[in-house]
């Protein structure tokens, strides 16, 4: 088969599901071609974090401290009769099936793909490596449950 009709075969292939990709704090793995609905980075489906590993360098936030979490509706598919939803929530990585702690849920709505969402959230007192796990639950019965992204934070107490 010649390459233009295996990239056609390919986009007819691609179904439409909703996507995300998480910006602040930078998601593990890249970001390539998240400006693009679709691109392969937002659509990590393996609980809890994609399948993506720990990197290296993880953003150092103090206890109690607010920080703007940004995350990016890569690919919409709204089902409005059943409403998803975006959850952000930490996870201790030495306690692996303890209750991640959630620090912010908001309803799906029909924002178009690429939409951009920041909120704030407030760090626990809970020192140490923590996982900060977004997820788009999606409820939608024509797309996966829900895609997941994850980045590594440090909580630590600051003195200066
Ligand atoms: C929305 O969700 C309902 C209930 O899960 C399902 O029956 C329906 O097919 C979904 N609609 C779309 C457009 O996906
Ligand atoms: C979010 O959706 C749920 C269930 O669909 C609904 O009960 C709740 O009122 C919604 N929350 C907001 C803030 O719209
Ligand atoms: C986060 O909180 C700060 C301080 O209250 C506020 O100025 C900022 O607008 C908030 N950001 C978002 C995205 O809500």
């Amino acid at each position: 088969m010649s390459l233009p009709s295996l990239l056609v075969l390919a986009s007819v292939l691609v179904p439409s599901w909703t996507h995300l990709c998480l910006i602040s704090p930078p998601q593990r793995g890249s970001m390539m071609g998240i400006n693009t609905a679709g691109a392969p980075d937002c659509i990590l489906l393996k609980s809890p974090c994609g399948g993506r590993e720990e990197r290296g360098t993880a953003i150092s936030l103090m206890p109690h401290e607010r920080f703007v979490v940004t995350f990016q509706k890569n690919l919409d598919h709204f089902n409005k009769t059943n409403p998803g939803y975006f959850s952000v929530s930490l996870m201790d990585p030495e306690r692996p099936g303890a209750q991640p702690m959630e620090l912010l849920k908001m309803n799906d709505s029909s924002d178009p793909a690429l939409t951009l969402y920041s909120a704030n959230v407030t760090m626990p007192a809970m020192p140490g490596h923590k996982v900060m796990q977004a997820r788009y639950v999606t409820n939608n019965p024509q797309a996966p449950p829900a895609f997941y992204q994850c980045a590594d934070i440090h909580i630590e107490p600051r003195f200066s």
